[in-house]
């Protein structure tokens, strides 16, 4: 009998917890790891500093505060993810510099700031501008790797918006040479709105290198997820990239989730599963703004050793905490 009471003591305190979407709100373009026994949920602010969200739990994120971690000089942060490399977390985001006009959207360049120690939680400082030598509209930077070699990919706009990679010597300079493209909107899912490529993110899986990413524009419900793979020798040449025909994650009207995308990876606890976290919004009137809010759910892999985001849950929802929680 004590031994019974005792066991289901313990199934109550470290049994996997149900959450529900949205894990947050006023929580756009999401990025999430969990690291050390807690999840850390960083996204946009539109502001000049980024918080975390800190939990032991998905469910937890939800009333968790957005803690200040770093502030800088300029305004308009948006796409801040952070990425561990030696000990430190680089937080890469982009943002107007101080002199730059409030309602220029074009001010955006992209940034990294460094960790003091190998908190997550910072605090950072800024550690150097990764602006290309073209100087225009830039976003979304994240950081892959490749062969054991480090590259920023990113979205820019000469004209329409497209993704470039670019060739780094560390986590926070820039190598000699010029960005190369990786993908432009060429299908027409890629247009609705706009012509959008944005937000790419990496993904590895069984020794392969993907990096999914957002099209179409992010102030419709048609914003989505499509997805890249490296399949060949160098990383700079677009034709050692495969992009895959259809979008692999959308809207769904009968669950009341519009315009999911520009999303992060994350593991579960116990390292087993795959999740991705992403914002969207509850109505087809959404728009791209600081209402999206961040939701997660895990995924699958398919035989073809491709990513099965599925269906966006509905909000509300019960779902299973991730395994190890
Ligand atoms: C991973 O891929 C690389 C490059 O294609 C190959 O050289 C290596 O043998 C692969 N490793 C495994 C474990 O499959
Ligand atoms: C890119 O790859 C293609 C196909 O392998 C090749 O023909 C081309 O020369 C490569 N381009 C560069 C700049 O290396
Ligand atoms: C929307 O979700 C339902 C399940 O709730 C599914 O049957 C349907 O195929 C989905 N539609 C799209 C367009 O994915
Ligand atoms: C959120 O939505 C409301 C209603 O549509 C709008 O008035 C407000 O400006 C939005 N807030 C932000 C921060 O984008």
């Amino acid at each position: 009998m004590f031994k019974l009471i005792v066991v289901s003591l313990l199934l109550v305190v470290v049994g996997s917890d149900a959450f529900t979407n949205p894990i947050a709100l006023n929580a756009p373009d999401p990025w999430m790891v969990y690291y050390k026994g807690f999840y850390h949920l960083i996204a946009t602010t539109w502001s000049n500093y980024f918080g975390i969200r800190k939990a032991r739990t998905l469910a937890g994120l939800k009333s968790a505060q957005n803690q200040v971690v770093y502030r800088f000089s300029g305004h308009s942060g948006w796409a801040p993810e952070i990425h561990q490399v030696n000990e430190k977390w680089y937080l890469y985001y982009t943002s107007c510099g101080p002199n730059t006009n409030t309602d220029d959207v074009a001010c955006h360049r992209n940034r990294v700031a460094e960790s003091a120690g190998d908190d997550p939680m910072g605090p950072y400082t800024h550690k150097a501008d990764l602006i290309d030598s073209d100087d225009v509209f830039e976003l979304d930077p994240s950081l892959i790797k490749i062969n054991g070699k480090h590259y920023l990919i990113a979205s820019f706009i000469p004209d329409i918006q497209k993704l470039y990679i670019r060739e780094l010597t560390n986590p926070y300079t820039l190598a000699r040479g010029e960005k190369h493209l990786l993908s432009e909107p060429t299908f027409d899912w890629e247009s609705d709105g706009g012509s959008v490529n944005e937000g790419p993110e990496p993904l590895y899986h069984n020794n392969r290198t993907f990096v999914v990413y957002s099209a179409g524009y992010c102030d419709t419900e048609n914003y989505k997820l499509g997805l890249l793979e490296f399949i060949g020798r160098d990383p700079l040449n677009i034709s050692d990239w495969r992009k895959y025909p259809n979008p692999v994650f959308q809207k769904n009207i009968s669950r009341g989730v519009y315009g999911p995308g520009h999303n992060g990876f994350f593991k579960s606890p116990d390292g087993r599963d795959d999740w991705i976290v992403y914002h969207a919004n509850d109505s087809p009137n959404g728009h791209c703004d600081m209402n999206r809010t961040s939701r997660a759910q895990k995924f699958r892999w398919g035989a073809d050793g491709l990513p099965v985001f599925g269906v966006p849950e509905a909000e509300g929802v019960e779902l299973q905490a991730p395994s190890g929680e």
